[in-house]
Parts: structure tokens; sequence; C-alpha cells
């Protein structure tokens, strides 16, 4: 509930500061260096109860170990200076650039969750289909068992990502860009898989610029007040929002 209050990823930064500032008061209160592991690791867990989803209370209670891990390994080898955690830290900034983690990490679309789709949301060969925010393929993989004749595309916003998944989907154009200053005018269909906090957005952004008759497809986040054109679960827990442009408001009848 606190933590809903707080953009993410500062409730997972607070949540690790607090579990240092944890660790150190019990070392300065001569607490041995097991117990103020345990005390800290113990204060991590607790406040990971509050994260969101169940990927971020890993994050928020997986944070205070590992780092204190990755601290004593680099401290105890004579070979590497204390500052090395710097470098595994500056990888993972790379990987997930902090406006990323914002909207969504990296979560692959599960290979059967888009089964049916190409039934509920038909498409013409040659049809344009963007997967915004591409991670490392797995969505653009999935659309292309249901649409083997489309021109798909792929927009990621981290470099490294961006690079591997142009590798691994070499039938799809994948470009390193943020999906919200690229337009989507143009898609036939545009597929998320991203947080239910950026739905609003994704769904005002489709109504702007998506033609009449074209898609938006969201796995397992609906769009807020959207009436769905149908709603897909071939794996369970992981609905498939489908919704056709000019979209229905939850509320009207016709
Ligand atoms: C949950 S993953 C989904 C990956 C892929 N669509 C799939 O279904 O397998 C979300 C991805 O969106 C990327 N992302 C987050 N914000 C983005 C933005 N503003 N522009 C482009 N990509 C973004 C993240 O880096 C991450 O790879």
């Amino acid at each position: 509930m606190a933590t809903r209050l707080l953009r993410w990823p500062l409730p997972a930064l607070l949540s690790w500061a607090a579990a240092w500032g944890i660790f150190f008061a019990m070392r300065a209160a001569d607490w041995a260096p097991f117990w103020a592991l345990s005390g800290a690791t113990l204060a991590g867990l607790v406040l990971a109860v509050f994260g969101s989803t169940p990927w971020r209370r890993v994050f928020i209670g997986a944070g205070f170990p590992l780092s204190a891990l990755l601290l004593v390994f680099t401290l105890g080898s004579g070979s590497l200076s204390a500052w090395t955690w710097l470098v595994p830290l500056g990888l993972l900034v790379l990987l997930y650039p902090i406006n990323s983690w914002r909207d969504a990490p990296l979560f692959p679309t599960p290979e059967r969750a888009l089964d049916g789709l190409a039934s509920a949301a038909v498409l013409p060969d040659q049809a344009r289909i963007l997967d915004a925010g591409c991670g490392l393929g797995a969505g653009l993989r999935a659309l292309r068992r249901q649409y083997p004749a489309a021109r798909l595309s792929g927009l990621e916003w981290s470099w490294p990502l961006a690079l591997a998944c142009r590798w691994r989907c070499r039938f799809a154009r994948v470009r390193r860009a943020s999906m919200w200053s690229t337009s989507w005018a143009g898609q036939d269909m545009v597929y998320l898989f991203q947080r239910p906090e950026s739905m609003s957005r994704a769904g005002e952004k489709a109504v702007a610029e998506l033609a009449d008759g074209a898609w938006l497809v969201s796995l397992e986040f609906e769009v807020p007040a959207f009436r769905p054109h149908a709603r897909l679960e071939s794996v369970p827990g992981k609905p498939v929002w489908v919704y056709r442009m000019p979209v229905r408001s939850a509320g009207s009848d016709r």
C-alpha cells in the first residue's frame, strides 16, 4: 500500500537503503556481523511484502543480501578494489535504464500466451505489427507464430536488449527507441506487455495515433475504461486484452 504512493523503482531503492541503515546501526551497537546481516535481511523481507507485484517483492527482498554478498566478495578479494561492485551496478543500469524500470522491466511473453490472437484480431498478410517495448523478442516470436506473413517491428529502450533482440529476431525490424516518443501511426496492431500504470497513457496514444480498424493488444494489463473487443487467456493468469480502434469506453452500450 505504502509503496504504491511511490514511483517504481523508488520503493526498491528506499528499502535497500533502509536495510543497509539497519545493518550499520546494529554494527554500531556492537551486534555481531551475523546478527546485523540477519536483521537487515529480515527487514528487507518485511519491506518486500509491500511490493505491488511478485517480481517487485523479489527485487526488494533480494537487494540487501545480494549487495552485501557482492561487497563481501569484492572487499575480500585482494585483486579487486572496493568500488568494483559499481561495475555490475553500471551494467544493470545499462541493461535497464531507469525510465524503462518505470514502464516495465524485462519479463518475456510466455510462448503460448498469444494463442488464438489471429482468430480474434484478423489481419491481412503484410500487416504492420509493432511490439512496443520488445525486450529480448519473446513477444515478437509469439506474434510471428500468429501472423507469419506480417511485417513485424520492435522498439526497445535498452541498448543491450535491443541489440540482442535484433540478433534473435532477424525476421523483424528492431530499433532502440522509446515507445512513447515514436509514432504508432501506420501500424495495424500495437502489442504491449508493460505494467498497469502505463496502460492509460498507452490507451491515449493508441486513440491519438492508430487508424480506425487497427488493434491494440495488451498482455496481462487492461486499458482502464476501454471496452475490449476480446479477452483471451491461453496461459492462466496472463489474459490478452484485444482492443479495436475506434475503441468504445467500458461504460457505453453501443
Ligand atoms: C515486460 S517486458 C516485455 C518484453 C517483450 N514485449 C515481450 O513481451 O517479451 C517490457 C520491455 O519494455 C521495455 N521498455 C520499458 N519502457 C520502454 C520505453 N519507454 N520504450 C521502449 N521500451 C521500453 C523494457 O526495457 C522491457 O524490455
